[in-house]
């Protein structure tokens, strides 16, 4: 195989960028990974330098080698970026998972209507989205705000980099909240509520034809959504249910995202939780530091379905779905003496699968009936977690032959890009094959329907004791 022939992806994470040199039929030919620090100058608050993405990306790519094939590239949706008029960046990128925008969310409802904002951007003003945090900055360091010449996307401020091309694609443009998800373009009539200068946005062009998209939507390339059927299932840091839409669609109270997906003519609705392999991650490093995921996983996996009756509510960051709640909390409820960390690793994987759960019903309410999942993410590597997940969901869960994530499905952009594929549907068809099926185990899904009604009740309650002392 020559150079040109092999279609590279490169995923610009929230812990690190990830590059992948696939071949044309589909095989991973080398992988390359680099990490960069996330800051939290406050609580709530999530940060990164831009420079550090485009060092780590320079070196991953550096050490794939794949000179000068063509490059598609996924990312970290949502965050904000802005330069300078000399395109230098102004300050940290603010990232997804970034709660400090509450009162600017309400602002932005208050400007345009809450029904409105749902009827011209398919979407609600939630706090990781991009729009709110123009807002807060024009509030809260307005020196910056006024030398603002030009906004990016993070993997955006990559391709910048890498080929001065200053560009986004519909499906990351759909989470900024500044965009007509239906005819995928930006929305002059919001722009005009929020006085956002329509020249800060960069051109728009399909996923397709410049190979680009937002991690989700990558990722749900990669394993092969594109069409009503299957949907993609994550368990990255965030959670994530997302179904193929043939034609755009909301939920009337905007409680899943509605987004333009990877490919033309084609929408996605998806269900957003801040915390699900991050909360394996929080755990481990909060209360079994040292100790590797395949350990907790070893100890989860004795203690049996149910978690003794321990139950964990996964949110950490606040929450998007189902609850739209940036001041939400984790927590874990049944703790008794006997319970051990095993018990506590697995009510973690349980709370994780029931926040799944959540969006999946959501998306069920929209009309989608998938016959099945499709796992990736870091999280879907242990055979554990997607049996617990297939059990809460009731869903068969597929994993692919290539678990490589948004990283995978930017490589396949590259080649629909290039002309190396005539359309995103004949790149997956080239490239998708489906591995292993893992079943819901009956016992389980029994015990888990008691407990998912269980988890449903804990978030209310605790609310209501907030709002009480
Ligand atoms: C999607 C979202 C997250 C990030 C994670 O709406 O905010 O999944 O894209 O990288």
């Amino acid at each position: 195989m020559t150079e040109t022939e092999t279609l590279v992806g490169l995923d610009v994470g929230t812990t690190g960028v990830k590059a992948l040199a696939v071949s044309p039929d589909g095989d991973v030919v080398a992988s390359a990974e680099e990490h960069y620090p996330l800051s939290t100058p406050q609580p709530g608050w999530a940060e990164q330098d831009p420079e550090d993405w485009w060092r780590a990306s320079r070196a991953a790519l550096g050490r794939l080698g794949a000179g000068s094939s063509p490059i598609g590239l996924s990312g970290q949706m949502h965050g904000l970026v802005c330069l300078d008029e000399r395109g230098d960046v102004l300050r940290p990128a603010i990232l997804w998972n970034d709660q400090r925008t509450t009162a600017e969310c309400a602002e932005i409802e208050e400007r345009v209507g809450p029904e409105r904002l749902i009827a011209l951007t398919g979407n609600r003003a939630l706090t990781g989205f991009t729009a709110p945090k123009l807002l807060w900055l024009r509030r809260h360091e307005p020196d910056v705000y006024a030398r603002i010449d030009r906004i990016v996307l993070p993997k955006d401020y990559v391709r910048l980099r890498l080929t001065g091309e200053w560009a986004i694609d519909a499906a990351d443009a759909s989470g900024t909240l500044l965009f007509d998800v239906a005819n995928r373009r930006w929305s002059d009539e919001v722009l005009a509520a929020l006085e956002i200068p329509r020249e800060w946005l960069p051109p728009v062009s399909e996923s397709t034809a410049i190979a680009g998209a937002g991690d989700q939507q990558a990722a749900a390339l990669g394993v092969g959504v594109v069409e009503p059927g299957v949907v993609s299932v994550v368990l990255g840091t965030s959670g994530v249910v997302l179904a193929a839409l043939p034609a755009y669609a909301h939920d009337e109270s905007a409680r899943v995202h509605a987004f333009c997906h990877a490919l033309p003519d084609t929408w996605e609705a998806m269900g957003v939780m801040l915390s699900a392999a991050g909360a394996l991650q929080w755990f481990r490093d909060a209360l079994a530091p040292g100790a590797g995921f395949d350990d907790l996983t070893a100890e989860a996996a004795a203690c049996g379905p149910g978690a003794e009756g321990v139950t964990f509510l996964p949110y950490l960051q606040g929450e998007r779905t189902p609850h739209a709640d940036a001041g939400a909390t984790g927590s874990f409820s049944g703790l008794a003496l006997r319970h051990g960390r095993g018990a506590l690793a697995r009510a973690v994987l349980e709370g994780v699968a029931y926040g799944l759960r959540d969006s999946l019903e959501l998306l069920r309410e929209l009309g989608v009936e998938p016959a099945a999942g499709r796992a990736s993410g870091g999280g879907a590597r242990s055979r554990l977690w997607l049996e617990i997940v297939a059990s809460a969901l009731e869903l068969p869960l597929e994993r692919c032959a290539v678990d490589e994530g948004s990283a995978y499905g930017a490589a396949l952009l590259a080649g629909v890009a290039g002309g190396t594929f005539s359309s995103a549907q004949e790149a997956v068809a080239a490239s998708v094959r489906v591995r292993e099926t893992i079943e819901p185990n009956a016992a389980w899904a029994a015990r888990y329907a008691d407990g998912y009604a269980r988890y449903r009740a804990l978030y209310p309650a605790i609310r209501r004791v907030e709002e009480q002392v």
